[in-house]
């Protein structure tokens, strides 16, 4: 197979792919709710940090062809049906590229075959799927990424409004750093789209550090458990006022690089989601035994420290994000094993239970 883009003539019979990686963000403050179900329009806005696509995300190889029947996905290994929201992703992408190609006056001919081209979509995940460890971000991501550069069109078009249309949070995984998803006010989600506030090089000490407390599939998905809460919390009221506040309060906190404020409102904000989780009817509650006694552990570890140096942030689902600086990497991944895990690296079952010591992750 051809590993470039055709530029000139295009033979009808001949394929084409094109891999690339995205990385996984995690919610500082978070998104919870949607305005509109099928465009995925956000109820308010959210804000994360990119994480290093090496250690979570995915990788997807996309080929395509007009001699392919139709579009198909293999996700982790094994075909799957595309589900509506791809289809949704994939002809968004379509449209994309014929406007493209007819704004670039690509000749008619190629534009015919172009048109006819089938897509086989072949992505993995390096983490556990459906756990809360964000795969559907840098999943979504890493396919609209991927089928835009097959299409070369990637420069040309918003990829994270495109994004948006698979998975919510995948369109904050377009850009690296911290980044924000405005949620926008035009009804077609033309201004619903991600944009970088700070490089990842703007606070080089920061690290995120994931503990994979279950890799299990979870019982209640985002999509579900947010739309119960939208039904039924009343917590939701206040939140898009809430949610504007506090991304105010984590720019600044970048900006100036204090990270007891930064800390304290990313805590906060998991807190929060979690609370509106719990008033929902019926109540979902994401978090397990394990993430509680993390929660305690990183307020006991504050207090001892003297000031917020550690922060946890928990999306839908038990697994922990800590969030902490270079200078207190090595105290905290010691404590962790020695509070954690035996002298063998095994569980200590008298311990909280994490999946086993290969699960703990680091960002760097
Ligand atoms: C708790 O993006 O997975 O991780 O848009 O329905 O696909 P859909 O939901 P999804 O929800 C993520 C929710 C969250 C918070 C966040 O990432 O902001």
């Amino acid at each position: 197979m051809d590993d470039k883009r055709p530029l000139d003539v295009i033979d009808p019979d001949s394929e084409w792919e094109c891999t690339v990686e995205a990385p996984v963000n995690i919610a500082l403050v978070k998104y919870w709710g949607k305005k509109d179900e099928k465009l995925i329009l956000p109820y308010n806005d959210s804000i994360s940090l990119t994480l290093d696509e090496t250690v979570l995300g995915t990788r997807t190889t996309v080929s395509y062809s007009a001699t392919y029947e139709e579009d198909c996905l293999v996700l982790n290994g094994e075909e799957q049906k595309i589900s509506s929201r791809l289809e949704n992703v994939i002809e968004e992408i379509r449209r994309a590229f014929r406007k493209h190609a007819v704004r670039n006056k690509m000749n008619a001919q190629n534009l015919m075959i172009m048109t006819r081209f089938r897509f086989r979509i072949v992505t993995e995940n390096k983490m556990p799927t459906a756990a809360g460890l964000a795969s559907s971000a840098s999943g979504m991501a890493c396919i609209t990424f991927a089928l835009c550069t097959a299409l070369g069109i990637a420069e040309s078009v918003d990829m994270s409004r495109l994004a948006r249309l698979g998975s919510g949070s995948a369109c904050r995984s377009i850009y690296g750093g911290l980044v924000q998803w405005e949620a926008g006010k035009e009804e077609d989600g033309s201004d619903s789209v991600a944009k970088q506030i700070y490089p990842a090089h703007a606070w080089p000490e920061l690290r995120v550090l994931v503990l994979v407390v279950n890799g299990e599939k979870k019982k209640i998905g985002s999509t579900k458990g947010m739309q119960m809460s939208i039904e039924t919390s009343d917590f939701m009221i206040s939140r898009p006022k809430q949610c504007k506040d506090r991304i105010q309060e984590v720019c600044w906190a970048f900006q100036a690089k204090h990270f007891p404020a930064l800390g304290e409102v990313i805590m906060k904000d998991s807190n929060t989601l979690h609370a509106i989780c719990r008033d929902t009817l019926p109540p979902v509650n994401y978090l397990n035994e394990t993430s509680e006694v993390l929660i305690e552990f990183v307020h006991d570890l504050n207090s001892i420290i003297g000031e917020v140096s550690v922060a946890y942030t928990f999306d839908a689902g038990p697994n922990c994000f800590l969030v902490f600086q270079e200078k207190h990497e090595h105290l905290l991944k010691w404590i962790l094993s020695q509070t954690f895990l035996d002298s063998n690296g095994l569980l200590n079952t008298d311990k909280p239970k994490f999946d086993n010591d290969e699960n703990l992750y680091a960002d760097l």
